[in-house]
């Protein structure tokens, strides 16, 4: 293993770690030797996926918490406190994504969805960014998406704005927290194959117009989302912060 991939010794945190993506980039960084915090909001997948990593040999905590519940996050970052005293790579990858007309949201759904995918980084980003200024740096990945940087979906418009309005934090606070050694970037994956898009991908007439517009023809797997995380948070990436970078098999280049 290249020295830069070596995560020994370092502590990863990623929300909604249970499934999908967040599952994906918890695997790598724990193959990578790194010790995990897994968080989820249900209890069942982070238990079992901790308890497979720990099988495997690696070092690895669940903590079951609503990233939009500040008592729940404090807690989380409390107990790696207890555990392993430091943290050094923060992904916040917890994201919901309600389908619906702009004329029939409800304002609960809009709420939750700015609540879950863009105040719960917010909330994560100052409990690690506390301690990382503290240690004297670390890493912060945010999951956005191309639909807040690019591509707009359809029928996704609290789901775009919160993930548009990560993409702006990330730049905040990667100019912010640059003094103190932390880096922050924002990745922004386009249809990967996860539970979350399965719906999408049963409209197989949609799915074939736009696998037609993506260079490489094909949707994207979890972990190659995972393997642009490794890079952003390894030494390798040691000048880069504050972008937004697409992983999405080259269906927006700007
Ligand atoms: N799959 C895609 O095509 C795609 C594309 C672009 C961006 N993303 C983003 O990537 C991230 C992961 O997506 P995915 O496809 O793996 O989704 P997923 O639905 O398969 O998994 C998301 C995980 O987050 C957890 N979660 C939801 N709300 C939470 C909360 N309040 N607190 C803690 N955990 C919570 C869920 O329980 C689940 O385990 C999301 O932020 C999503 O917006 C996904």
């Amino acid at each position: 293993m290249h020295p830069h991939y070596d995560f020994s010794g370092k502590v990863v945190c990623v929300t909604g770690a249970g499934r999908g993506i967040g599952l994906a980039i918890v695997q790598a960084f724990a193959t990578a030797g790194a010790s995990v915090c897994l968080n989820d909001i249900v209890a069942d997948r982070v238990e079992q996926a901790a308890a497979q990593l720990r099988k495997e040999g690696r070092d690895a905590m669940a903590f079951v918490a609503d990233v939009a519940d500040p008592a729940g996050v404090a807690s989380m970052f409390e107990a790696i406190d207890q555990r392993w005293g430091r943290v050094d790579v923060l992904v916040n990858n917890a994201g919901i994504e309600p389908v619906s007309s702009i004329l029939d949201h409800s304002l609960e759904e809009w709420r939750r969805t700015l609540d879950v995918n863009l105040t719960g980084t917010f909330l994560c980003t100052k409990e690690a960014g506390r301690r990382m200024r503290a240690q004297g740096g670390g890493v912060i990945i945010n999951i956005a998406s191309i639909a807040g940087k690019s591509q707009p979906l359809y029928l996704r418009s609290a789901y775009a704005a919160s993930k548009a309005g990560q993409v702006g934090f990330t730049k905040e606070a990667a100019r912010e927290f640059a003094v103190y050694g932390i880096r922050v970037n924002a990745v922004c994956p386009g249809v990967i194959i996860t539970p979350m898009t399965k719906r999408l991908r049963q409209n197989e007439n949609q799915m074939a117009r736009w696998r037609s517009e993506i260079p490489l023809g094909r949707l994207g797997e979890a972990e190659e989302v995972a393997a642009l995380c490794l890079w952003l948070a390894s030494d390798a990436a040691s000048y880069v912060t504050g972008a937004a970078w697409h992983v999405d098999g080259g269906k927006n280049m700007a």
